[in-house]
């Protein structure tokens, strides 16, 4: 955690919604190196904080593309939604602690979890009112992936609601927090053959992706939400994993400088970048 983090997440917290507050005084503490015991706090009210930008009205049907292993975003979409609103909650394979959080919350009732591909949604055109995807674009494997789901939101919703954070650095603590995630693009590539979470993009290629998928971008804007952020941190074994020659000699050096960083300034979320959009 950056120096002060404690005290930033209070701040935050305070100004917050207080049944919101609430809601996030039920996530439990959890012990998982490097991250600090209040981490699943911190980051389900990040998730509230850039949710501002969406104005989520009460009582209606939202759906959420990429809900991820711990209801991050999840928990603060069905606080706003209401008690008369309904989340559908799309996730293709990661549940983890998805339930038992989203049961810890007090919110489950408004909680629908749905297993699919948001390439083709199981849902019928203009069935919710909004769709958001927050902090999954990252996620989505290459950015013709990205095309086909926000298509598939924009037909299964008339407003669409996008946020990822930004290739952007104003602080050491946010630049500590690119030099580890920007790893694990190649590191995952090396060692999984796979990418993992992709570079973040410029807001202004989101916009070029939401116009491609068919959205007309209505608005558009970046925050900095100012909270600790250390989920990037993956361990030094990994990159050892990678076999002699090749990537792994710079791929160590580099994981090094990053672990250095975040030694020194702690890590920070970059600028979050949104746009919201409808069917063009
Ligand atoms: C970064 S994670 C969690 C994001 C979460 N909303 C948050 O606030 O942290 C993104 C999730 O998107 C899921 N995902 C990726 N492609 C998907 C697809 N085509 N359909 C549904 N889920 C997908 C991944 O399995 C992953 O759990």
């Amino acid at each position: 955690m950056s120096a002060g983090g404690e005290d930033r997440f209070d701040r935050r917290l305070r100004s917050a919604d207080p049944a919101f507050a609430v809601v996030v005084g039920r996530m439990p503490l959890q012990d998982r190196f490097p991250l600090p015991k209040d981490w699943l706090r911190c980051e389900v009210l990040e998730r509230h904080l850039v949710l501002q930008c969406a104005r989520v009205v009460p009582s209606t049907r939202v759906l959420e593309v990429g809900s991820g292993a711990h209801a991050l975003a999840t928990i603060p979409l069905a606080h706003a939604v209401g008690t008369n609103g309904r989340l559908l909650a799309l996730e293709r394979e990661r549940w983890g602690q998805f339930g038992t959080l989203v049961r810890a919350s007090g919110l489950a009732e408004r909680v629908h979890p749905l297993r699919g591909d948001a390439r083709q949604l199981p849902l019928r055109t203009d069935s919710v009112d909004l769709a958001v995807c927050v902090h999954g674009i990252r996620s989505l494997g290459s950015e013709e992936h990205m095309i086909e789901v926000f298509h598939e939101m924009l037909r299964a919703s008339p407003r669409i609601f996008l946020s990822e954070s930004l290739p952007i650095a104003r602080s050491d603590a946010q630049r500590a927090h690119l030099a580890m995630y920007d790893l694990r693009e190649e590191v995952f590539l090396e060692t999984h053959g796979r990418r993992d979470d992709l570079h973040y993009l410029p807001l202004d290629r989101l916009v070029a992706l939401a116009e491609r998928a068919g959205g007309s971008v209505h608005g558009s804007g970046s925050l900095d939400v100012d909270l600790p952020h250390a989920l990037a941190y993956f361990p030094r074994s990994l990159v050892e994993a990678i076999p002699p020659g090749g990537r792994r000699e710079d791929l160590l050096r580099r994981w090094a400088e990053a672990e250095a960083m975040r030694e020194r300034y702690g890590t920070d979320h970059p600028p979050v970048g949104w746009i919201e959009a409808t069917r063009s």
